[in-house]
């Protein structure tokens, strides 16, 4: 986190005024400034840096947004700011907002670069604020690096490191079933999705916290690439199928909140992770699998795979009936024609999880958006010879037959949550750069939150 903040108590002033304070603030100031903001026609919008009158340097930087209360207000800061250390001028209900959105906008995955862009810094007072900050802002930017790292780097083995580290990190404890380990525990369609890769296939399991607290379960699907399998996608929608590991981001991301934030939960976190490659040994369409619990599965098409292996992984889930359970997926472009790409779905069983992650979306400004369960389209995932198909007769409502789908292996009586994202920015806006972001883990984190502590 050393890139976005540094502590202390000096740098640049930097004040955050509404452009609508812009003429009454401009009155005030010295002829010197006056005439520096009409020389520079400056009118109140964006940043302007206010020389010394002797010296020539920066004196103060000045932002004028639009409204001050918003979150992603300082979104593009950093990155207009030159190399130095600012300091916050302003009051301190807007600390929060200014720190958050300096660092989601100045983050950079620079991993495979030679130099990174942004040089300045903003400078925090407190060494429990600048702990605040650091923990809230890494969840995020987690998230974002496991996305954006390429599928080379990131296979089933680099995420249980990550797991790994993360358990090491906290005092949790850590689990996993590789390869035919997968058949002996009983895992069937995570082996089944992942067994045509070089990268052996496995089931990652986290445990954290007090064993009586009311039980969490983030289940996250973690395939490290989707090419479709043999109904291999074309060119254009596998480009950035590196992302499909995005569900376990989200829940990695997520998971890392809860434990800096020691939340009084037992956490669990599940994660299936395989690449759906193309090989001899690969699942074949017209093949069917008995699931972990037991129903049968015909493979209409290899292409929907997110749901065979969270399957597996929501009935393992099972096991220790939580209080409430979360997956999250990138699993169907249905999704995104739903709702577009900045807006995730969510699909649940209990209507008053629904009211709350609703509100706690509001709260911090990451809003989710429900969708229906709506079982009259059950009879779209009928199969001629087994229980089920894994791809439904029709397209329409894709993202509800995908979540219906989950359903079957979700026990009615356990509260649950899905999720069904996009994990990537399309274009840049303030705060969110261009690849890799997490969508719906602050109103995950906030419903946890309050659900568990207020
Ligand atoms: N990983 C994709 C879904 C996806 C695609 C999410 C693009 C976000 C952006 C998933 O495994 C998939 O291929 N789904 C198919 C399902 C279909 C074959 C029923 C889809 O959505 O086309
Ligand atoms: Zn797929
Ligand atoms: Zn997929």
């Amino acid at each position: 986190m050393e890139n976005f903040y540094c502590v202390g108590d000096k740098g640049t002033p930097l004040f955050i005024l509404p452009t609508c304070e812009f003429d009454s603030w401009k009155i005030q100031q010295s002829d010197f400034i006056q005439s520096w903001l009409n020389s520079t026609s400056f009118s109140g919008i964006g940043l302007t840096l206010i020389p010394d009158n002797n010296t020539g340097n920066v004196l103060q930087a000045v932002y004028f947004v639009e409204d001050v209360n918003a979150f992603w207000q300082c979104g593009d800061l950093a990155s207009l700011l030159p190399e130095g250390k600012y300091l916050f001028k302003g009051h301190d209900k807007h600390r929060d907002l200014v720190a958050f959105g300096w660092a989601l906008g100045a983050y950079q995955f620079d991993s495979y670069k030679t130099n990174s862009k942004i040089k300045a810094k903003l400078v925090i007072p407190c060494q429990k604020d600048l702990k605040k900050y650091s923990d809230l802002v890494q969840g995020i930017v987690l998230v974002r690096d496991l996305v954006n790292t390429p599928a080379c780097d990131m296979m089933p083995q680099h995420l249980a490191e990550t797991m790994q580290d993360l358990a090491n990190s906290f005092g949790g404890e850590f689990n996993q079933w590789v390869g035919d380990e997968l058949l002996e525990h009983n895992y069937p369609t995570i082996h089944m999705v992942g067994r045509a890769s070089e990268h052996k296939p496995r089931l990652i399991d986290l445990s954290w916290g007090d064993t009586n607290a009311p039980k969490v379960t983030l289940v996250g699907k973690g395939v490290c690439f989707d090419s479709g399998g043999l109904d291999l996608k074309p060119g254009a929608g596998m480009r950035y199928m590196k992302k499909d590991m995005g569900g376990a981001a989200h829940v990695i991301g997520l998971a890392h909140l809860i434990m800096a934030f020691n939340l009084p939960v037992r956490l669990r976190v599940l994660v299936p992770a395989v690449e759906n490659a193309v090989s001899n040994n690969a699942f074949r369409p017209g093949d069917v699998i008995k699931t972990r619990k037991g129903i049968t599965v015909e493979i209409d098409n290899t292409d929907a795979e997110g749901r065979l292996v969270l399957c597996d992984a929501l009935t393992e889930a099972q096991n220790d009936e939580p209080d409430l359970l979360v997956d999250f997926a990138t699993l169907t472009g249905a999704c995104r024609v739903a709702l577009g790409t900045e807006l995730p779905g969510f699909f649940t069983n209990n209507d008053a999880v629904a009211a709350g992650l609703i509100q706690s979306g509001k709260k911090v400004d990451d809003h989710v958006w429900q969708l229906p369960l709506y079982s009259p389209y059950k009879d779209m995932l009928k199969s001629n010879i087994a229980d089920l198909t894994n791809c439904a007769i029709s397209g329409f409502g894709g993202a509800i037959t995908a979540a219906l789908y989950l359903q079957e292996f979700v026990e009615p009586h356990t509260p649950w949550i899905h999720f069904d994202v996009m994990a990537w920015n399309n274009r840049k806006l303030p705060g969110r750069p261009i690849g890799g972001e997490a969508f719906g883990v602050r109103a995950m984190f906030e419903y946890i939150q309050s659900r568990y502590t207020d």
